[in-house]
């Protein structure tokens, strides 16, 4: 269903890899809710993935850029502008990637060089995009920012490793930056914060089977799929949350706020 949520608007979205992806889901309700975008992705997602058929069927032009490589993104800005022909009012920042986790290294055991890398990729890429809309002017006012992240940058998931250090220091800078966003270009800056999604990037979890399983069992609405996180987003792109700024967003089905649920506890009295 379309609400013509976003008619008119234009953006960037960056980190559609397939078609479980969170990007490529809300790029689609984007697509279908009148939206105008450029896609993005690192150029090795790029040859990889199958990114060419989702701006077949959205309509929309790719850009690659590695989001850590400050030249990229302003060629991305640049180029975004001019085949959009004018100021964005909408960047979703769906990028996260550990070099620790994909090697196997415990939280206890990093390679530092891997933590520096995968912090550049999942924190530092969304201060550099920020920098670069905000240097170029190029957001239009009451513009909307958004970037995914995880509840474990404030509660311990010991298996997200060094990721949950990451997500903290990405929430913190939506809000560090989202003050200047706000107070000099009338722009909103915020972050959601996704239950367990299968995706790529989710998967490469260790134990994610157990760890969605668990999250679903503790949230009185289950967890929040790929595409609940997509209409959030436009929620948040939309007009209609205008003055909603610095915030960290749960759309995980309760999750956040729960200490035990029935459906958890049940698992215990049954193991006795
Ligand atoms: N899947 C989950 O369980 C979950 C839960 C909460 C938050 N998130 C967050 O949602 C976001 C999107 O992840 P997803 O679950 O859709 O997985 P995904 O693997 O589909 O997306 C991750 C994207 O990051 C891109 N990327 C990696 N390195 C990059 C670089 N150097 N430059 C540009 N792009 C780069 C990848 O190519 C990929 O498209 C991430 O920030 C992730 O941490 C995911």
């Amino acid at each position: 269903m379309s609400y013509n949520l976003l008619k008119g608007k234009r953006g960037i979205i960056f980190g559609a890899l397939d078609a479980n992806s969170i990007a490529w889901i809300t790029a689609e309700r984007i697509h279908e809710e009148g939206g105008k975008f450029v896609l993005t992705n690192a150029p090795i997602a790029l040859r990889m993935g199958q990114i060419n058929e989702l701006a077949e069927k959205t309509n929309s032009q790719v850009i690659p850029a590695d989001a850590t490589s400050l030249e990229d993104l302003e060629n991305l800005v640049t180029k975004a502008t001019e085949i959009l022909g004018g100021k964005l009012d909408f960047v979703l920042h769906s990028i996260g990637m550990s070099v620790n986790v994909r090697k196997g290294n415990h939280y206890t055991n990093q390679n530092y060089d891997f933590t520096h890398k995968g912090w550049d990729i999942s924190a530092g890429s969304f201060h550099k995009t920020m920098q670069v809309l905000y240097q170029k002017d190029a957001m239009n006012e009451w513009g909307s920012i958004v970037a995914l992240t995880y509840m474990a940058s404030q509660r311990v998931f010991p298996d997200y490793n060094d990721m949950a250090d990451n997500k903290a220091y990405l929430e913190s800078i939506a809000r560090s930056f989202g003050y200047f966003f706000g107070r000099d270009k009338k722009v909103r800056v915020n972050t959601i914060s996704q239950s367990p999604t299968p995706t790529t990037a989710g998967q490469g979890v260790k134990g994610f089977d157990g760890f969605i399983s668990y999250a679903d069992k503790m949230s009185p609405l289950g967890n929040a799929t790929g595409l609940d996180c997509a209409n959030y987003t436009i929620a948040m792109f939309s007009d209609l949350t205008k003055r909603v700024t610095l915030q960290n967003l749960y759309n995980d089905g309760g999750f956040s706020n729960m200490g035990v649920s029935d459906g958890v506890m049940q698992a215990f009295v049954e193991g006795k």
